[in-house]
């Protein structure tokens, strides 16, 4: 058994991220392999990176599911140890969009990997149709939807956890949304806002905003008709509502009875970043209220951990009808999308409502352990942690990691962003979003913000050793919880670089 108060004495700055492996009973265990077709360390190829991606065209299809830039071979954290595609040179690279916003713990969490390699052990089955019940699942379920207690009576709530992608729980979000109101024939419309993104299958990009800056194909049907897109929720130069948000508000107090839902994400990253008002949020949440009109928030960037707490409502005391949820939930540990729901909205009707993969019992450790992780352990739990465990992650796990290393890491974001706008007022506009999530506007030689020069620094980043992501006419930084001050002092020498590179090239007229 471990003293409960082992770890008390370390502080957050002490918990540097490790490898699994490195905990002496575990290197046992890797060691028993060493040398076989097991070993942890073998290669699985041949080729070398570039051999591999000198054959892309041949083996994969075109368009954004092609590596070209980098080559991962191992990686711990915010750092990510591989090759450079262009040069064949090594590079440690710096993650700071927690590899496409999944990663809230960073790459390869010890703890999340610990509670998977001792359910792999275990003899539970490690997949389960729907119909079939285990301790596991009912769990994760308990554990998720107490998140939301403050917000109802008990049972007010229930959840879906047989979604894998986000876009999956937005769909079936809206399906639910869309069902509830079968009573009332006339709520046929959906509101939606300009700059929001809801994800990938027909149904979700039907919904977001056509967009030619990420594409638009789409298949079997162009356009739906009863999606109506208000204009971005925004504040005027003086902190108050715009006349465009206000008339939105009007505008659904007037024909409520039309509308079978509003989705909305609370920050829309692919519009730069924005953070909707909490005021309009509030309004918004008011006027759904009164015109009985299902309130969906789309939790699928921010939610578990990236703004400080599981779900947005936590935070903001906004809470909607429908939560839908994915990426950050497993950590990157496995596919898992949730729909959160109030009671009313608790239907759904075949063929929906079950994906084929979300029987994969390991995602639900994965969510588990994250739960673990971002918010402490269950306290006899925590009392009867194995003894070799390293006290920082033993203090982590005490009170979880919102407490700790989420105002530590998004304080130093924070600073990040303000001394990269000191640095290169030229090209480095305002910041948007909150917490982890956050936007950096990429400004143009008109000194207003551009986004191909949004585009321009994300891909040079890369080049240069930092994984960011393009938003908008923003440059996307979403780093995960384990980032240290390390971290960010040499990502922001590598942006540095970066900048200086691109504004030399402006400079110099060179064609992008
Ligand atoms: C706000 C939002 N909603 C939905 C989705 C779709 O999620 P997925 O890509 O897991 O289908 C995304 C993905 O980026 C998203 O950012």
């Amino acid at each position: 058994m471990t003293d409960p108060q082992a770890g008390a004495e370390f502080t957050a700055l002490d918990n540097m991220p490790f490898h699994l492996a490195s905990v002496e009973p575990i290197r046992q265990v890797v060691a028993g392999l060493e040398g076989s077709c097991l070993d942890p360390g073998g290669r699985l190829t041949d080729l070398t990176p570039r051999e591999h991606l000198a054959r892309n065209a041949a083996l994969f299809t075109a368009g954004g599911s092609l590596a070209r830039e980098f080559w991962a071979d191992t990686a711990l954290g915010s750092r990510i140890q591989g090759t450079s595609a262009r040069t064949a040179t090594p590079v440690e690279m710096i993650d700071l969009c927690s590899m496409t916003c999944n990663t809230v713990l960073g790459v390869n969490d010890p703890w999340v990997k610990l509670r998977q390699a001792a359910f792999l052990l275990s003899p539970q089955p490690h997949y389960l149709p729907a119909r079939i019940g285990s301790d596991l699942f009912y769990r994760v379920a308990h554990r998720i939807l107490g998140r939301l207690d403050r917000f109802g009576a008990p049972g007010d709530f229930v959840i879906n956890l047989r979604q894998c992608n986000g876009s999956d729980a937005v769909e079936l979000a809206l399906h639910a949304a869309w069902l509830a109101a079968r009573g009332t024939p006339r709520r046929r419309r959906l509101a939606t806002f300009r700059g929001a993104y809801h994800g990938e299958s027909i149904l979700a990009s039907l919904v977001c905003e056509d967009d030619p800056a990420y594409g638009s194909g789409r298949a079997l049907v162009d356009r739906v008709d009863n999606v109506v897109r208000f204009p971005s929720p925004r504040c005027d130069d003086g902190g108050t509502l715009s006349a465009e948000s206000l008339a939105t508000l009007d505008a659904l107090e007037r024909d409520g009875e039309e509308y079978f839902a509003v989705l909305v994400e609370p920050v829309q990253w692919r519009n730069s970043v924005h953070a909707v008002p909490l005021e309009f949020l509030r309004r918004l949440r008011e006027v759904c209220t009164r015109k009985s009109i299902c309130l969906v928030f789309d939790e699928v960037q921010n939610a578990f951990g990236y703004t400080g707490t599981i779900f947005f409502a936590e935070s903001s005391g906004v809470c909607p009808d429908i939560v839908a949820t994915g990426k950050a939930l497993t950590s990157g540990h496995g596919a898992l999308a949730i729909v959160v729901a109030r009671r009313e909205f608790a239907e759904v009707e075949p063929p929906f409502g079950s994906k084929t993969n979300s029987g994969d019992m390991l995602s639900f450790v994965a969510v588990d352990a994250v739960l673990d992780r971002l918010t402490g352990m269950l306290p006899e739990e925590f009392a009867a942690l194995p003894a070799w465990l390293p006290p920082g992650l033993v203090a982590d796990l005490r009170g979880g990691l919102l407490d700790t290393a989420y105002p530590r890491v998004a304080g130093m974001l924070a600073d990040f962003l303000a001394e990269l706008q000191h640095r290169f007022p030229a090209l480095v506009g305002p910041a948007s979003g909150l917490g982890l999530v956050r936007g950096v506007a990429m400004l143009g030689e008109d000194g207003r913000p551009s986004g191909d020069v949004a585009g321009e620094v994300a891909d040079a980043c890369l080049k240069h050793g930092v994984y960011v992501r393009r938003a908008g006419h923003c440059v996307y930084l979403k780093p995960s919880l384990s980032t240290t001050e390390a971290d960010l002092e040499l990502a922001g020498a590598r942006l540095a670089a970066t900048f200086e590179d691109v504004l030399h090239r402006a400079a110099r007229k060179e064609p992008r």
